[in-house]
This record gives structure tokens, C-alpha cells and sequence, in this order.
């Protein structure tokens, strides 16, 4: 052991019933490195860290801690250790203030009960805020802000214990780029002050900016640990998923049809939305980009009726429709795939078959309202293949799959029901880059056969890969529709900036 080792992990495994999730793992990391583990969805990164952070037990292996042998037998030891995480899936309660969520379990305890000292948290947590440079209301209920929000809290809330080994299971995957520049910044900070820091994530092109090494694991099972300057994005993604991807393809060009599906026109919301035109054809995917907070998720929101719109008209094949709600929308054939799985798109104490077939409830139920599980048993089994969810059986709790399933779990809701136009906001966040070619196999063929897709993105190699035509949004307004064959990431941008300084 050299004496900058701060952590090493040797032939960990870990059964759960039906899947081996970790077959003989091994993984260090130093003092003042960034470490990263990448593997498709699956893979066994979030299980191996929830060991190392005491939220499993491993079956078998060692773990040594700053020389010692330790067993991290629960969260509160691996803190008393020095070790935290920022979930993949976030943790936070979100009837709670920003202060009261960093601190939880910690604030001050007073004459034998828990007093909540609110002004001296508020304080401590403004000034965590302000040495991480991250613009957040200590006071504010955490149920309120953004996704991207959230997240920043978590990695407050992990840098608070001011530990020795910090794990980051994709803490990135809803952050805008400046946000992420901001994190990058704090990461800088934790390695400079000699901490360890693990990262995992499917953002590839992350990997170069800030680790120094990268372990790979596939199906549960080590693969290879690489030198970052020694290595190439290529290489980390054949040794991923065993084969080559191509990530810069642009659609086949189709001819796309004068069939107009849907007609917006003129939407305004209560907030941000100002007068939205557009229309979406036939067998289109109609790209919607823009900068986190340009109102692409509140246009979806409130076409589907999910919040209320002040202005505007909705046609579908040329005849006007009111959609007051979700339910509404779907009656009309408008299916509407969120981008917060945890809040909007699953139940996590139920299977997979539930979740899958939910949403279709009345084509899959007897007349007593009974659940006739066979066909749909045999439809979720179709779609676990087609989307490569990896998972012992459909009968699988959701909250049991990796991150990336639980997103392709939503997706297979929607196919399964039939709507002829589909919104996928964000579709492929947290789905490593093999599914990912996947589920733009997928909705390509849903376009060939004639479904028309709006597909909201802030990834713009996706949008350009995928779209017939981008719509681009700046601050609640609809600044710009391109041909794909006109469009680039710079004119995009333009778009999206244009009505910022
Ligand atoms: N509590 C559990 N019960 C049963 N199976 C589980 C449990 N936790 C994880 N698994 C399974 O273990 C395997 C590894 O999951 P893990 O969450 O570690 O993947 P991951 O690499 O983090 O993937 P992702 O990129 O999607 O987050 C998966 O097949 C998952 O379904
Ligand atoms: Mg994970």
C-alpha cells in the first residue's frame, strides 16, 4: 500500500435474489483523486457504492479504510468514517427547508429533545452555501425547487460532513452546463484539500474534465481501471458495452409529411409561457431545445392539461380539443413522459408489470376491474426485452433496478399504451450510452409508423441526432424553428440566448 491509498476495495460481491450484482469487485482511490466508475445500467456502480456508504452488506470482501480493515455496517458508521454519498436517486425531504435537509440528523439537541435551532442551521447553511458558491435560500422548502436544485443540496448536504471520501453517483444528470462547471469547481476544491472523490456518471465527456482515473464494470464484473490521459472516450465506451457506438449520426433523411397532428397556438401559462405556436406533423420528431428554464417543461405541462393555461388553442387533425387534464390528454392520444420519474412517472413499491401497464389500465382490465395479468405479463416481457431492462423477472419491484432501468421502466409505460403523439421530456437522462442507441432506435421506428414525437432534450448532440426539426425556447418563448439540415449546435445556442444578454 502506497501511503496516498485512502480506500481499497477487493473482491466484493453481492447476490440480491436473482441478480448478481457485483461478482468479485475491486476499486481504489487515492488521497486528492477523482475516480471514476462508468458501466451501462446495471452494471453494479450504485451497489457498490451503497456497500462502501453501509447502505448494503456485501456478501463477500474487504474494504480498508485509511490502512485499517473496516465494515461499514451502516450509514452512520461510514459517516463517523468519513465517507458520504449524494444519491443517485435523490434523498431529500421535501417538506423541509434547504438548511433543515443539509443538517438533517445533526441540528442542535436541547434538554433531552430535538430543538431545531432554525436561525443558527439558517446561518451554518448560508455559509456552506456561500463557500460553495451555490445560490440557494437556506429557508426555502426543498419540495419547491427544481430537480437541478435538489441536487445542489445533496452535494451541500454530502460536503457538510467534511469527510475524507466523497461519492457522486451521477450527480450531474440534471444539471445545466453551468451548473456543472460550478460542481466541477467544488470537486477541484475536495481534490485540492487531499480528498477522495468517486464519480460515476453517463456523461461521458465529463470524464476528461475531471477524473484521474476510470474504472469500468460490466454485468457486475471488473473490467479494466485506465489512466484518464492515457485513454479515450472510445475505448471507455467498447469496453462498456463490448462493442462499438457511433454517437455522431444524424437522422436517415425522411420525408417528412404535410400532415399536421397537432396545432398549437398562441399558449401562454400563469408563470413563463408567452404565446407558443407551433405544429407537429405526421411521423415527426419535432426536437425541442433550450437552456434549463426556458419553459420547454411547462409547455409540455400545460398542453397536457397538468397546469393551467391563460391562453391558447390546442387542435388535433384540425379539430380544436380542450385538455383540462392528464387524463384528458390521454383520452385524446397524447402520452406524456416526464422527466422526474421519482415524482411523476412511477411507483416504486410496485412491479413491474404494474407500473408498465397502469397507464393502460382499462385495455388490460376484466369487467370486475381485475388486473388480467397474462397478456399484460407477456407485453411487459416484450418490452423489457425491446428496451433491454435488465431485471430477473417482470415481477421485479421497481425500486430494485438501477436508475437507468427504472427510466426505461417509464418508457415502456408509454409504448405499451397507444398514443399517436408522444412528448418525451429528457428521455435518455441517466441511461448509459448503449440504451441510449437503443431508445433512438426506438423512437425513430415509432416515427416510421407514423406516431409523431415531440422530444425534449438539453443534450444537443441528441437533439441533432434525432430531430426532423428543432423548436428552440428562450425564457418561455418559442425563439425559433430549424430544419435539422440547417441547424448546428452554435445556431441553436443563438436561439436559445436570444433574449439574454
Ligand atoms: N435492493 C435491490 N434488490 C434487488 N436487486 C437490486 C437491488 N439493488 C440493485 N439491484 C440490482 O443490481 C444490479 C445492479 O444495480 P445498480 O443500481 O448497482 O446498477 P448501476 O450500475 O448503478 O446502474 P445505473 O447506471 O442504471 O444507475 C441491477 O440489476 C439491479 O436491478
Ligand atoms: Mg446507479
Amino acid at each position: 500500500m502506497t501511503t496516498t491509498q485512502l480506500l481499497s476495495l477487493t473482491g466484493v460481491s453481492k447476490e440480491f435474489p436473482g441478480v448478481k450484482a457485483l461478482n468479485n469487485v475491486h476499486f481504489d482511490l487515492n488521497k486528492g483523486e477523482v475516480h471514476a466508475i462508468v458501466g451501462e445500467n446495471g452494471a453494479g456502480k450504485s451497489t457498490l457504492m451503497k456497500i462502501l456508504s453501509g447502505i448494503y452488506k456485501k456478501d463477500t470482501g474487504n474494504i480498508v479504510y485509511q490502512g485499517n480493515n473496516v465494515n461499514v455496517s451502516s450509514p452512520n458508521e461510514a459517516q463517523k468514517l468519513g465517507i458520504s454519498i449524494i444519491h443517485q436517486e435523490l434523498n431529500l425531504m421535501p417538506d423541509l427547508t434547504v438548511a433543515q435537509n443539509i443538517f438533517i440528523g445533526r441540528e442542535d439537541r436541547r434538554k433531552g429533545r430535538v430543538f431545531l435551532d432554525d436561525s443558527k442551521l439558517n446561518k451554518a447553511a448560508k455559509d456552506l452555501l456561500a463557500e460553495l458558491e451555490l445560490v440557494l435560500d437556506p429557508k426555502q422548502k426543498v419540495g419547491e425547487l427544481t430537480i437541478a436544485k435538489q441536487q445542489m443540496v445533496e452535494i451541500a448536504k454530502a460536503v457538510s460532513y467534511r469527510g475524507e471520501v466523497i461519492i457522486m453517483d451521477e450527480p450531474t444528470s440534471s444539471l445545466t452546463p453551468a451548473e456543472t462547471d460550478a460542481l466541477f469547481k467544488i470537486i477541484r476544491t475536495l481534490k485540492a484539500a487531499g480528498k477522495g472523490v468517486v464519480y460515476i456518471s453517463h456523461r461521458l465527456e465529463e470524464l476528461n474534465k475531471i477524473t484521474d482515473r476510470i474504472t469500468v464494470l460490466r454485468d457486475g464484473e471488473y473490467v479494466k481501471t485506465l489512466n484518464t490521459p492515457e485513454t479515450s472516450i472510445p475505448e471507455v465506451i467498447s469496453l462498456m458495452v463490448g462493442r462499438e457506438v457511433n454517437q455522431d449520426q444524424r437522422p436517415e433523411v425522411r420525408p417528412l409529411s404535410n400532415e399536421v397532428v397537432l396545432r398549437v397556438e398562441g399558449i401562454s401559462d400563469l408563470n413563463l409561457l408567452r404565446d407558443v405556436s407551433f405544429d407537429l406533423r405526421k411521423g415527426e420528431i419535432l426536437g425541442f431545445a433550450g437552456l434549463m428554464g426556458a419553459g420547454r417543461t411547462e409547455l409540455a405541462r400545460s398542453l397536457i392539461g397538468a397546469d393551467p393555461k391563460t391562453a391558447g388553442k390546442i387542435y388535433l387533425n384540425g379539430k380544436e380539443v380542450k385538455i383540462k387534464s392528464p387524463s384528458d390528454a390521454v383520452k385524446v392520444g397524447i402520452g406524456y413522459l416526464s422527466e422526474d420519474r421519482k415524482k411523476y412517472g412511477l411507483l416504486l413499491i410496485q412491479n413491474i408489470t404494474f407500473n408498465v401497464i397502469l397507464s393502460s389500465i382499462p385495455a388490460f382490465s376484466n369487467r370486475l376491474g381485475f388486473l388480467k395479468t397474462k397478456p399484460a405479463g407477456s407485453i411487459v416481457r416484450d418490452a423489457i426485452k425491446q428496451l433491454s431492462i435488465r431485471t430477473p423477472s417482470e415481477n421485479q419491484y421497481v425500486k430494485n433496478l438501477s436508475g437507468g432501468n427504472q427510466q426505461k421502466v417509464v418508457i415502456a409505460k408509454w409504448l405499451t399504451r397507444d398514443c399517436n403523439i408522444l412528448i418525451f421530456d429528457e428521455p435518455t437522462r441517466g441511461i448509459d450510452v448503449g440504451a441510449k442507441d437503443e431508445i433512438y432506435r426506438l423512437l425513430t421506428k415509432l416515427a416510421s409508423e407514423g406516431k409523431s414525437i415531440i422530444m425534449i432534450s438539453s443534450e444537443l448532440p441528441e437533439i441533432l441526432r434525432m430531430s426532423d426539426r428543432i423548436a428552440v425556447m428562450c425564457e418561455g418563448k418559442l425563439t425559433g424553428i430549424i430544419d435539422n439540415k440547417d441547424a448546428d449546435q452554435n445556431k441553436i445556442m443563438q436561439y436559445a440566448t436570444k433574449f439574454r444578454d
